[in-house]
């Protein structure tokens, strides 16, 4: 039987589990040019967003789940600042996931994909029990980089022509942790033994 996710709460941020009827509040900023500048390279129509998110929801009800996607909820004005989530991009190595966040551009800047971003790995490496988290941008998307950076990844490489986009073929940067590298990291911020959900 399908089990939803229970939320995941973080200082400003309370991520929930993806629902359909979020398509027009993700849509405020998926329909964003800028937003999608390193994602797709046009914005989303509202027919391509819908469709998104009910791909993503398919995922998520698949045995075993292939996407555990969430909307960022900022909890003090409820309201819907971005979605993300963990992707099994790789199907069959179940130990390893793919982190995709994105945010509504009023709320650049602030540190929320790297407060949603912790949330998420904390998620992957604990509850799923995942090995390796890695995240990919665009060369050109520096904000996204700094985010993978600040949540300890990894820089592995530059994959050349790996993604179709915008009309053109888009180098990536690849970024990864381990589950005992975050383990370490999470030691080393709380000064003891990793903290558990
Ligand atoms: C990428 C994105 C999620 C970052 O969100 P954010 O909440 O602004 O990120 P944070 O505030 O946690 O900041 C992370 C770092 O990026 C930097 N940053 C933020 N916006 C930036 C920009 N436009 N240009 C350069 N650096 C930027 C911040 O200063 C911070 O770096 P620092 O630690 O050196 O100060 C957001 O810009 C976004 O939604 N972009 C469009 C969607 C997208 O590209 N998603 C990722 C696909 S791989």
């Amino acid at each position: 039987m399908f089990q939803p996710m229970a939320p995941l709460i973080t200082s400003r941020l309370t991520l929930r589990p993806l629902d359909s009827a979020d398509w027009s509040a993700i849509h405020a900023f998926t329909g964003d040019a800028e937003v999608q500048r390193y994602i797709s390279g046009a914005p989303l129509s509202e027919q391509d967003t819908r469709d998104l998110i009910e791909m993503l929801r398919d995922w998520e009800h698949e045995r075993p789940p292939r996407a555990r996607p969430f909307v960022f909820v900022h909890t003090s004005r409820n309201e819907l600042i971005g979605f993300g989530g963990l992707y099994w991009t790789v199907s069959e190595k179940r130990w390893q996931a793919e982190l995709g966040y994105t945010l509504h551009r009023a709320w650049w800047g602030q540190g929320y994909a790297t407060e949603a971003g912790a949330a998420l790995l904390r998620l992957g490496f604990t509850n799923l029990r995942l090995h390796r988290i890695f995240a990919e941008c665009h060369p050109d998307n520096t904000a996204s980089a700094r985010v993978m950076q600040r949540l300890g990844m990894t820089y592995e490489g530059r994959l050349r022509e790996v993604e179709w986009a915008g009309g053109g073929w888009w180098d990536m940067l690849h970024y990864a942790i381990l589950d005992h590298e975050w383990q370490n990291l999470e030691r080393s911020r709380s000064g003891g033994a990793p903290s558990r959900p």
